[in-house]
């Protein structure tokens, strides 16, 4: 079986879906692992790394993909009409391994599905607990959350600790978390470390134990809608307008105390919740920085931009775009550990094809497109599906 790695090609995008540890390892088990030329170089992977954990390199993106059956990728494959066509290099039959932001982008996955391309969503892995080191959203929000403290203490212009110097005591800097999951939990974490003080807010009841847990304090609405407010999967809800309301009036109350403020709320499928509205950034003091982990699903805060450090009075507004790339070369090592586990146990004792079981829990919440359709019940459907072959050309209004 040959697995290929490819090089990325979108805007922004550091990462490499591979490392030297899972080629071994896929080596191991008998596959044949061919990168493309320098797809590791801007996660610091060099081709002779590769080259020396066993793979082969291919001088360009046909070579790497001519034979491959599996291929791993960071983001899913641009189509036509983007910058360039890269989906078009693919062969039917392909197994297509990546982030897809399937339930988002329907022309995407509608274009998988005509070439083809059996496609797997890393980004929609059940939370359970088999699949937890298979979670990418786990491994790069992580990352991005532990990141997005170092960005903002980089554009704040004051220390996160107390220092007690001859000159005069430094006071602490007070920052509030804005969405309690993976990457708010490692932000808090972060800032903590760093000495600040720290609070932080999420609508979901089980986070209030995990922050206080990390020493910070809870800030929530905590009525009979936030005691429902999350699903079984672990999610947030989206919420009412009247919690939003009363949400905000607090959130309103608590800003204007803070100097960083960590954003990091979504809802899977869904544009961000906005938290933090023009009016109250005005009340917070010059100098103040925020940090919108969301911008990329349209922002916490809606003067966020997204690849840039905007001043709207006085408050510095940072909303990088693929926080977890500006980290490359550990995510790139962790979303390729989190393909390896997900692979491993499709490819057989003979290492031929892979083989897909569709009763298995994770391979159905993931499995996207098969044989030519859209089969996963969870993407939208009308907009995506595929009409059925034998209705093209048939007339029907
Ligand atoms: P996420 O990235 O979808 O959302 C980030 C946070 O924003 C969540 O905590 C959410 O509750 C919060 N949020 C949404 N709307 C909000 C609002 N209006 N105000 C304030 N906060 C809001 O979530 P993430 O980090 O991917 O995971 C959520 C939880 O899922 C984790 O904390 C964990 O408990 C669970 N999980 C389970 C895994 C497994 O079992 N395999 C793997 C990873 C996470």
């Amino acid at each position: 079986m040959k697995i290929a790695i490819l090089k990325e090609r979108r805007l922004n995008e550091t990462r490499v879906a591979g490392a030297p540890e899972t080629v071994k390892k896929f080596v191991s088990l008998g596959a044949d692992v061919i990168v493309e030329k320098g797809a590791g170089t801007s996660a610091s992977v060099s081709d002779a790394a590769f080259r020396e954990a066993g793979a082969t390199i291919a001088e360009d993106v046909q070579a790497a993909l001519d034979g491959a059956e599996v291929v791993l990728k960071i983001q899913r494959p641009m189509i036509a009409g983007e910058k360039i066509d890269e989906l078009v290099n693919f062969s039917k039959g392909q197994v297509l391994i990546c982030q897809m932001s399937a339930l988002s982008e329907p022309e995407f996955v509608a274009a998988l599905a005509a070439s083809g391309v059996t496609g797997f969503a890393m980004e929609m892995m059940p939370r359970i607990t088999r699949a937890q080191s298979m979670d990418i959203l786990s491994s790069q929000s992580n990352l991005a959350g532990y990141k997005s403290v170092l960005d903002a203490a980089a554009e704040f212009g004051r220390a996160f600790p107390m220092m007690m110097t001859a000159a005069g005591t430094v006071p602490p800097a007070r920052v509030l978390v804005m969405g309690v999951g993976v990457a708010g939990l490692q932000a808090i974490a972060t800032a903590k470390r760093l000495g600040a003080v720290v609070s932080a807010t999420d609508v979901r009841p089980a986070t209030k134990e995990q922050v206080e847990s990390l020493g910070g304090t809870f800030v929530a609405i905590e009525d009979e809608e936030f005691a429902q407010a999350q699903t079984a999967g672990g999610y947030a809800k989206e919420m009412s307008d009247a919690y939003k309301e009363k949400q905000a009036a607090l959130i309103a109350e608590t800003v204007q105390k803070q100097d960083i403020v960590i954003c990091t709320a979504l809802i899977p499928g869904r544009p961000a919740p906005v938290l933090i509205s023009e009016d109250m950034v005005k009340t917070m003091k010059p100098g103040s920085v925020i940090v919108d982990l969301a911008v990329e699903a349209g922002g916490n805060c809606p003067l966020s931009q997204l690849g840039k450090v905007v001043t709207k009075n006085g408050v510095k507004i940072v909303g990088h775009a693929n926080v977890p790339g500006r980290l490359a070369d550990d995510a790139s090592r962790l979303f390729a550990r989190n393909i390896l586990n997900f692979l491993t146990p499709m490819i057989g004792e003979d290492a031929q094809s892979l083989k897909i079981d569709t009763e298995d829990e994770i391979i159905a919440g993931t499995l996207v497109t098969r044989n030519g359709s859209v089969v996963n019940e969870a993407v939208p459907s009308g907009a995506v599906r595929q009409p059925e072959p034998e209705m093209v050309g048939e007339g029907e209004a």
